[in-house]
């Protein structure tokens, strides 16, 4: 009996708890699609592999051992919306673990020219490489890339490495090993003030990491944002809904003297459809070094990068800078989860140089 496959729009219009489990196999995550799908014993196993490879990398002989570890296997990078940070971070990613990587960046170059749906170009990667991961500007599409391969002879894991305005799953989990990082003398997670500033309507960072805080206790969130960019009814119910306390203005002055961690963003204007952003005044939302003095002295500030004005660069040297740190960091949980997906993880224990 052939089983019948629903629609991208039908699929997508289920709830999201009826899609997770198709992106789980013999109880392990699998595809990696958006936040809603890490558990808080998930994260601290993930945090515990990222520092584990970071400490072996710099072990002499840790590196060798580490590219050992996945040299059997391939990882395609399928990048089809502009990106500098995530394609290199999991290439170094790929690099770390030993994979071997192929790329498509620009689809003009590829045979969707001449006419293959990217449906098709997909499942021609999944037959050479046993890892996809992708950048795509349609919400959703990789997901229903993923529920598309059950039904084809090979199915490999698929990364989303930012699905439109949609979701960054492991640019939430950089941002939250970072957080984790920069508190663990100090409490964790936990108990902390979170603030979030910029674009956060349409800045998939901010939604991925946002929910990714819900899984830890007594949390608060600031979100300063022009009117007219505030966090969706959505994302405030649910989180909500999480027990998280959400205070939203659009005053960055009011958030600067109560946040533990400041997340910059900046305006993502390439969603824009009529020029809406030339009509916001985004001068309020910058950080200088003269606001930042009412910040706390351990708080910490970070940015998915990149950046534009949100950040003066003078602040680059404040202790409390942590986004160039968050590209460290990213490089090693993206390492970590694919270590985890194929199930690798407990080889390090085996690298005898510590
Ligand atoms: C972010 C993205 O692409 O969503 N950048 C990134 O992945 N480091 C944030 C942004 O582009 O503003």
């Amino acid at each position: 009996m052939t089983a019948t496959i629903m629609s991208r729009e039908e699929y997508l219009r289920q709830d999201l708890d009826a899609r997770l489990p198709n992106y789980e196999k013999d109880g392990r995550l699998y595809d990696i699609m958006v936040s809603q799908q890490f558990s808080r014993e998930f994260l601290e196993t993930l945090f515990d592999i990222a520092d584990r490879i970071n400490a072996i990398s710099h072990q002499p002989g840790g590196d060798d051992f580490l590219a050992s570890l996945l040299r059997h296997k391939r990882a395609m990078l399928y990048f089809t919306q502009p990106s500098t940070r995530t394609f290199l971070s999991f290439l170094s990613a790929c690099q770390i673990v030993g994979m071997r990587t192929g790329e498509v960046r620009d689809p003009s170059l590829s045979s969707e020219v001449k006419g293959e749906s990217q449906e098709d170009a997909l499942r021609t990667f999944s037959s050479y490489f046993d890892l996809i991961i992708m950048r795509d500007a349609k919400p959703g599409f990789c997901e229903y890339m993923a529920y598309l391969q059950q039904f084809a002879g090979r199915n490999v894991p698929i990364f989303n490495g930012g699905s439109g305005k949609d979701q960054h799953p492991t640019q939430a989990l950089l941002d939250v090993y970072t957080m984790h990082r920069s508190f663990q003398d100090r409490g964790g997670i936990s108990g902390k003030t979170y603030g979030f500033v910029g674009d956060l309507l349409r800045g998939r960072a901010v939604r991925s990491a946002a929910y990714l805080l819900t899984r830890y206790s007594g949390i608060k969130m600031i979100f300063a944002a022009p009117v007219e960019f505030q966090i969706s009814p959505e994302l405030e119910s649910y989180l909500v809904e999480k027990g998280i306390a959400v205070q939203k203005t659009d005053s960055l002055e009011e958030a600067l003297p109560q946040v533990d961690s400041l997340y910059m963003t900046r305006v993502q204007d390439e969603y824009d459809v009529s020029g809406e952003s030339s009509r916001v005044d985004y001068t309020r939302y910058h950080l200088t070094c003269e606001n930042i003095r009412r910040m706390k002295s351990d708080a910490i500030i970070l940015h998915p990068l990149p950046r534009r004005f949100e950040i003066d660069p003078a602040i680059d040297s404040d202790p409390r800078a942590m986004y160039w740190r968050q590209l460290r960091n990213g490089m090693y949980i993206r390492a970590a989860l694919i270590l985890y997906v194929f199930g690798m993880e407990d080889r390090l224990a085996e690298f005898g140089g510590m």
